[in-house]
């Protein structure tokens, strides 16, 4: 299991700060979301690479829109030099599979995932937007996305267990909603932790607010990679 941070500060500044504070932990996977990216662009990407050129940098920006104009943006993405991206699996298997067509003529991609059902969601909401419950709809998500070639999807704990069965090893779980030791769960509803996150095989684990939020976040990401 790897770690992954969310960079969801409200300023450049302090994200950068964060990871000078975690700077000496290799490998670490590094989320750039919205807010991050529409703020401080291409030049931060830069940055983090620059406090630690081993840290991973996964652009979530949840591409949704139709097949050509998702490619044409995954193109861009890939010329970031970043190390994954996502897009919206509700976009469709289409609009997916228009997308690695185009990435896999490049002469190296990012790792592309889908994006199954949010962790924000209960099951009510849920149903009220899809007219499925979120375990049906997440499994026909996959398949979509294993079908036309992702290399996995983004989920919640709850279902990673479940995808890996019905796809294979390999195939990418990264489940954010991770309260490491049993944090408050803020927004998100449908939380795990280290413990439930290792039990049900995810891959990735994202964690943002129990991190930056906390009076010691060196010494959080110490323990978090101290149980994984
Ligand atoms: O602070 P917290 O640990 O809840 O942050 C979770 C991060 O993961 C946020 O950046 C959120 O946008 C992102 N995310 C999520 N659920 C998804 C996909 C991404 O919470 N399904």
């Amino acid at each position: 299991m790897e770690l992954c941070i969310a960079l969801d500060l409200p300023s450049a500044k302090e994200n950068l700060i964060l990871l000078e504070k975690i700077s000496s932990n290799n490998n670490l996977w590094i989320k750039v979301g919205f807010r991050s990216f529409i703020r401080d662009g291409k030049e931060f990407l830069q940055k983090i690479k620059e406090i630690n050129p081993t840290f991973k940098i996964f652009l979530d920006l949840k591409l949704y829109d139709i097949p050509n104009t998702m490619a044409d943006a995954a193109a861009e993405i890939a010329a970031l030099d970043v190390d994954m991206f996502n897009i919206h699996a509700s976009s469709g298997k289409r609009a997916m599979q228009t997308v690695m067509e185009r990435l896999n003529n490049l002469p190296k991609r990012p790792l592309v995932l889908g994006v199954t059902a949010l962790t924000s969601f209960s099951n009510e909401e849920f149903f009220t937007i899809y007219h499925q419950n979120i375990d049906e709809a997440v499994l026909q998500f996959t398949k979509n996305c294993y079908e036309a070639k992702l290399d996995g999807v983004v989920c919640s704990v709850f279902e990673s267990k479940l995808i890996k069965e019905h796809t294979n090893a390999y195939f990418i779980t990264l489940t954010p909603g991770i309260r490491p030791f049993n944090e408050d769960a803020n927004d998100q509803k449908r939380v795990a932790n280290l413990e439930v996150a290792k039990e049900n095989l995810s891959d990735i684990i994202v964690v943002g607010r129990p991190i930056y939020k906390a009076s010691n976040p060196e010494q959080k990401v110490k323990e978090i990679l101290a149980s994984l």
